[in-house]
């Protein structure tokens, strides 16, 4: 008998062999790429700071540095900068203190539910502004840090009386926040300000922009 002529198209092994094929490299695809962004959003340490090594996510002790927030041409969006030493309340931290003030800050965020109305780094709600960028906010300087001497006092402040200082048409309630958990908030804030996160949210630069040349709000 002769063989029949079949087409390797029609050849249901040919199609059982592609799909093992195909699914054994995407699970192997899936399992690299898991350690690569384990790799990216791993926190960095107080020394990668003091040697100038960019990460991501830096370490808590970069409270102790000046943060800015920088176009670069070559990714195609902003990119926090992360500049001198200046004292965060009035002093610098230490790798510990740094640390516990942001796992309280970070506690507070929990506990008094800011993404119920709030984004933090894009998850949350719609009803207020995301945080992601809020320490860069150009909003405090103008607010005059309602009449407290540094940004971060400025804030302190409006967390703990929001309704009275309000900066939007939407007021935001008072959460009863202490003076200790306002100060972690802060701190939770000014950490989250420098994570690069590839210019998310996107145009806030550019709002900055708008609202330096006379806007009146920049978001
Ligand atoms: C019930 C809703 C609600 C909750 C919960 C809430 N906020 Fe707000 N928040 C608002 C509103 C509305 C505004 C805008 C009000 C204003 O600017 O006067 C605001 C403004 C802010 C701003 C100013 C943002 C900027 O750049 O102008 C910060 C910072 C802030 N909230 C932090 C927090 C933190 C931290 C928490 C959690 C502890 C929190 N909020 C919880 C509603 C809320």
């Amino acid at each position: 008998m002769a063989k029949k002529n079949v087409s390797v198209w029609t050849s249901i092994p040919f199609w059982r062999r592609s799909a093992a094929w195909v699914t054994g490299f995407a699970v192997v695809l899936l399992i690299w790429l898991s350690f690569d962004t384990l790799g990216q959003i791993s926190m960095g340490t107080d020394e990668d700071l003091k040697s100038g090594v960019t990460k991501r996510v830096p370490g808590p002790t970069v409270i102790n540095y000046n943060i800015d927030y920088k176009f670069s041409k070559k990714r195609g969006s902003e990119v926090p900068i992360i500049g001198d030493k200046e004292p965060f309340f009035g002093k610098e931290w230490s790798v510990e203190d740094a640390a516990a003030l942001l796992h309280l800050g970070k506690l507070t965020s929990q506990a008094k539910n800011c993404m119920n109305c709030h984004t933090l780094l894009g998850n949350g709600a719609y009803y207020a502004p995301d945080l992601t960028k809020a320490w860069l906010d150009p909003t405090w300087e103008a607010m005059g840090y309602f009449g407290q001497k540094t940004k971060e006092e400025g804030i302190a402040h409006f967390l703990q009386h929001p309704a009275e200082n309000a900066i939007h048409t939407r007021r935001m309630p008072n959460l009863a926040i202490t003076p200790e958990e306002a100060k972690g908030l802060v701190a939770f804030l000014k950490h989250m300000s420098s994570i690069d996160t590839n210019g998310f949210p996107r145009n806030f630069s550019k709002t900055v922009e708008q609202f330096k040349q006379g806007g009146t709000n920049a978001r």
